[in-house]
């Protein structure tokens, strides 16, 4: 008897000690010190053994039992903890995966990609990109480029003048006129600034904000130029025309042609109106259809930018430094200038219909544009 009853302590013993899972554990406990398992049945019936026996048997049984109930709790307990990290692994969340589906990132604004865009032409093409001011004076907005004391343009209702402290040396508590300041309604001031800065020859665009007090379909209050100046010395029309065709091409596609109509500015002489051929009816005017051309109304042609050969008055307006010696002496340096219109420039490549809505943050209409 007492060795069955070692023998179940064994048996058992090994069965715990394998078993992998809390349900093979409680199976086994059934098992060995269920109601009808063998061991606790033993321990009923001891009162029908001989006298001289009860005593040993039944304390080996109970030992047999309390040990293994002992071993049954040791072996859940790490059974336990085994399927707890185990579970923890299993439902472990990766917070460095990405979501599902991905978040969008967002995107570049499309006036600020084609911007970058026109930087990447002209850099192609041997310029610098620089970057101004949006205060500026009205020597530099206005006077260094040769406008006159009455330009229409430096009216208030055109030009957005900012209120001051008293200048230096300003006893009347206003400032010098020329010192003013306003949110410069064009990027053509930063031409005297990159003259002053640097010494010929000289390739620089300048794109940026400026600021006029216009609101309405084709006009916002702020708007994007960028701003070109090449001067050197044997510059002329013909090189502002291949340098704005490569442009109009790399925008506007391989077949676009470029012509020039005189105009005026007062900083450029002469001055030219630059249209690009129609990408849409290319250039004929009207549809394969027989109607007319909708984007360029029947023209063929589509007016791009303001440009010129640089008004040797402006030359006059910068000064001679150490920072720009020798300096740009205007019956030695030559140069051709433009501004262009960023919000223009996209509108006519993607068809948008109104100024405002590049301002209006509607993701529907900017997630369709840029990179
Ligand atoms: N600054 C002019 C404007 O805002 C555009 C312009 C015209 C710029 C002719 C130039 C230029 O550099 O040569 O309307």
């Amino acid at each position: 008897m007492i060795d069955r009853i070692a023998q179940l302590r064994a048996q058992a013993g090994e069965a715990i000690a394998a078993a992998q899972d809390t349900e093979a554990l409680d199976q086994l406990r059934v098992h060995y010190l269920g109601r009808k398992a063998e061991l606790p049945l033993l321990l009923r019936d001891i009162g029908a053994l001989p006298a001289d026996q009860r005593g040993a048997v039944g304390r080996t049984a109970n030992e047999a039992r309390k040990a293994i109930e002992a071993l049954i709790s040791a072996r859940s307990q790490e059974v336990q903890a085994q399927e707890l990290s185990g579970s923890l692994l299993a439902d472990a969340l990766d917070v460095t995966l990405p979501g599902t589906p991905p978040r969008p990132v967002g995107r570049m604004h499309v006036i600020a990609a084609t911007q970058r865009e026109l930087e990447d032409i002209f850099l192609g093409l041997g310029f610098t990109v620089l970057e101004g001011p949006e205060v500026e004076t009205v020597h530099y907005n206005f006077d260094a480029l040769n406008h006159n004391p009455n330009h229409p343009a430096r009216a208030r209702t055109d030009t957005f003048y900012l209120r001051t402290e008293a200048g230096p040396g300003d006893s009347a508590g206003e400032r010098e006129p020329s010192e003013r300041l306003l949110l410069r309604t064009h990027t053509s001031p930063m031409q005297v600034r990159a003259m002053e800065a640097h010494p010929p020859p000289l390739y620089v665009v300048i794109p940026g904000r400026v600021y006029r007090p216009d609101s309405d379909a084709t006009h916002t209050p702020q708007f994007h130029q960028v701003e070109g100046l090449a001067v050197d010395d044997d510059i002329t029309l013909a090189d502002l025309k291949g340098t704005l065709l490569a442009f109009a091409r790399a925008i506007f596609g391989d077949q676009r042609d470029v012509r020039l109509r005189p105009h005026f500015f007062p900083f450029t002489e002469p001055s030219v109106e630059v249209d690009v051929s129609c990408f849409h009816c290319s250039g004929e005017g009207f549809l394969r259809d027989g109607s007319r051309c909708p984007l360029c109304k029947g023209e063929g042609w589509l007016e791009v930018l303001g440009a010129g050969e640089v008004d040797p008055d402006v030359y006059a307006h910068v000064p001679t430094t150490e920072r720009n010696a020798p300096g740009y002496d205007p019956e030695k340096v030559q140069g051709f200038a433009w501004g262009m219109g960023v919000e223009r420039i996209a509108m006519l490549r993607h068809g948008i219909p109104d100024l405002r809505l590049y301002y209006e943050n509607d993701v529907r209409f900017l997630e369709q544009f840029g990179a």
